[in-house]
C-alpha cells in the first residue's frame, strides 16, 4: 500500500485490519478505522468529485469535515463527506459529479 507513512520519528502507527472496499468498479485495500479519503489518498486517488457548475475536480481540502471537497456517493448515498466517512469491508465509492442525485 503506496501512500501511506510507514515510519515517523516521533509516530506510530498501529494499523487495524486489512479490509478491501471498491471505488469505481476498482479493488481498494484499506485499514479499518481510515476514512474512505484517507484510504483513497494512500491509493493514489486524488481527486473525489467535480463540481457542480465548472466540473472542476476537487479533492481532500480541510479533511474534517468543514468544507465540500470531499463529498462522494457511498453505498449509493450522494453527498457524503468521505473524510469523515470509515471505510467499510465492501462498501462502494463513486466520484459524485455535481450536485449529486435528489433523493
Ligand atoms: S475535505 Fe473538507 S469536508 Fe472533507
Amino acid at each position: 500500500m503506496e501512500g501511506r507513512i510507514e515510519e515517523h520519528p516521533i509516530l506510530q502507527f498501529k494499523r487495524k485490519k486489512k479490509i478491501k472496499f471498491y471505488f469505481e468498479d476498482r479493488e481498494v485495500e484499506a485499514f479499518e478505522g481510515e476514512t474512505v479519503a484517507a484510504a483513497l489518498h494512500a491509493a493514489g486517488i486524488r481527486v473525489l468529485r467535480h463540481t457542480p457548475n465548472l466540473g472542476r475536480p476537487t479533492g481532500l481540502f480541510c479533511a474534517i469535515g468543514k468544507c465540500s471537497s470531499c463529498l462522494m456517493e457511498i453505498d449509493g448515498i450522494p453527498n457524503v463527506r468521505s473524510c469523515m466517512t470509515k471505510v467499510k469491508e465492501g462498501m462502494r465509492v463513486r466520484r459524485q459529479k455535481g450536485k449529486g442525485d435528489v433523493l
